[in-house]
């Protein structure tokens, strides 16, 4: 049997890449920037396996250029980056990198809420460029943490770790929005689910773990940011594309809301002269939430698990479209 061809998008953990090169032959694509599309649509056209990650677009006629390509495993665990009906209909299998990465994304919005409430981007510049002139009674004001309420917008695998972080740690109220109610939620954080502009108006801090997909883009805008207290800190480590930015900027200048805190906007990387960067109340990371270690290693070693059952024809052992299995590419 020859060895299953596959084309890595990034180079990406040792972890994960040894076991895939272990049990196939790899096409790894050695730059730091993504392929451009038509290069990746060339590149998996031969190839039984693809590991992608959130900045490669994988859509219909991509996979259709790559009449072999059985799976599509992607290095994260959003997947919005792939079109998963069009590949559930060409019977090709997503696979994805959920639970590792949670801890390292909900200490990141915990980082972001406390750097955003108390001002920290701006002291700590300040510090470094000399406007540190003496000890301030009325000087960089944050806001309290301790008692506050947390609002989380998405009771989810993250949304929940951050509001027990911060009900545990701070004791915060918390309240969120989701579909379903969340009982677990309500029995160890005293949770209670709300409508949407009744968590905005009500909370102190807002933070977003919704997917991005059509019903949830462009959801914070101006008329959310209205509903805010004026002393609110919304952090978003989700995905850009949920949040108006020209609203959040409208929001941050005009004092409708205190601060944000962003590991994620819209476009990536956002331009370095992008009018959020020149807001002192607006703390901006590049996306890194999931960048520890050890996630990496992990979700590296779930993204090899995926391919490799993918190309195999087993079970994804986290398949973003089982509705697929009886409908698979032949090997
Ligand atoms: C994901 O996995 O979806 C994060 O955004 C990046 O780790």
């Amino acid at each position: 049997m020859p060895r299953p061809k596959v084309f890595v998008s990034r180079r990406i953990p040792d972890e994960g890449l040894t076991r895939i090169a272990a049990a196939c032959d790899v096409d790894l694509w050695p730059r730091q920037l993504p392929p451009p599309y038509d290069v990746l649509r060339d590149r998996v056209k031969d190839c039984d396996g693809l590991v992608s990650l959130l900045t490669d677009r994988i859509d219909g006629p991509l996979l259709d250029a790559a009449p072999r390509l059985r799976v599509v495993s992607n290095y994260a665990v959003g997947f919005n980056n792939v079109d998963v009906p069009s590949a559930t209909a060409r019977g090709v299998c997503v696979g994805n990198t959920p639970g590792v990465l949670t801890d390292a994304t909900a200490d990141t919005a915990v980082m972001l809420l406390m750097a955003a409430a108390r001002r920290l981007a701006e002291s700590a510049a300040d510090a470094r460029e000399g406007r540190w002139l003496t000890w301030e009674p009325l000087g960089w004001l944050g806001q309290d943490l301790a008692g506050r309420t947390l609002g989380v917008v998405g009771m989810g695998r993250i949304g929940f770790a951050v509001a027990k972080r911060l009900h545990h740690g701070w004791g915060m109220k918390v309240l969120y929005t989701e579909q379903v109610p969340r009982p677990e939620a309500d029995r160890e954080l005293g949770a209670r689910r709300v409508e949407l502009d009744e968590l905005l108006a009500g909370s102190d801090f807002v933070s977003a773990h919704v997917d991005l997909n059509p019903s949830t883009k462009g959801m914070f805008g101006a008329a959310q940011f209205r509903r805010m207290k004026r002393t609110a800190v919304f952090v978003n480590t989700a995905r850009g594309p949920l949040v108006d930015q020209a609203a959040l900027a409208e929001a941050l200048r005009s004092g409708t809301i205190f601060a944000a805190g962003l590991d994620v906007t819209d476009p990536e990387p956002l331009p370095p002269g992008h009018e959020l960067f020149t807001l002192p109340n607006c703390v901006i990371v590049p996306h890194i939430a999931s960048a520890t270690v050890g996630t990496r290693d992990a979700m590296a070693r779930i993204c090899a698990e995926n391919l490799l059952a993918g190309v195999r024809g087993d079970p994804l052992p986290h398949w973003v479209n089982p509705e697929v299995a009886g409908n698979r590419r032949p090997g």
